[in-house]
């Protein structure tokens, strides 16, 4: 399978559903979906269908969400990538891994090759990132990856505001992201 995204320790690949076991692991995790407005997924089949609706999406767009690995012995710690959303008509910067891996850097290091990715290769002019107020964690992320608070504003009609940044080409010009 090819690398698409290679950093000091990880490597980033599609999705395929020879992965649907570690992605059940990941996305059955109360803690992991805890602030993903995310149900806890209960049934092998439901990944099967996310899966499947990942890779359509690789295809549709020419980016996604990608299985991440750490390089060493190819460990499977979780996904991180691109994702399009119509409703919005905005790229959006996502990232989930398996809690063992907290707290090393790792999506931060994933993000910063992400938006690398995005703007130098897919020439992307604007990426966003989206997080509920209360995680913190991934609020982080994003302000270590160089994105820029933009607003606060719900993810869906009706639900409580979130947390918006960003990283367009004015922020690149200075230097700011990743
Ligand atoms: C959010 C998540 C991706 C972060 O991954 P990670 O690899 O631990 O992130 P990093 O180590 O690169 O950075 C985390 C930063 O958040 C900080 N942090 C962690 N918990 C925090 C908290 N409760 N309050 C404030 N900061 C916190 C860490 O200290 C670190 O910052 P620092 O380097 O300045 O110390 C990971 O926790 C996860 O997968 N969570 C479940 C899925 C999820 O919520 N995804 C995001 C949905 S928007």
């Amino acid at each position: 399978m090819k690398i698409l995204i290679e950093t000091e320790r990880l490597l980033l690949r599609k999705i395929t559903l020879d992965d649907k076991e570690k992605l059940f692991r990941l996305h059955s995790d109360p803690d992991v979906q805890k602030y993903t407005g995310e149900p806890i997924v209960e049934s092998i089949g439901e990944i099967e269908k996310a899966i499947q609706i990942r890779i359509n999406n690789y295809e549709k767009y020419g980016y996604g969400r990608w299985a991440t690995f750490l390089k060493n012995e190819m460990q499977f710690v979780g996904w991180a990538g691109l994702a399009y959303l119509p409703e919005f008509d905005e790229i959006d910067l996502g990232y989930r891994f398996l809690p063992e891996f907290w707290g090393s850097g790792i999506a931060t290091e994933a993000s910063r090759a992400i938006l690398t990715y995005g703007f130098d290769k897919l020439k992307l002019k604007k990426i966003i990132a989206i997080a509920m107020k209360e995680n913190k964690a991934s609020i982080r992320v994003m302000e270590k990856a160089g994105m820029e608070f933009e607003k606060f504003a719900p993810y869906e009609p009706g639900s409580e505001d979130a947390v918006w940044y960003y990283c367009d080409q004015k922020l690149l010009t200075t230097n700011k992201c990743y």
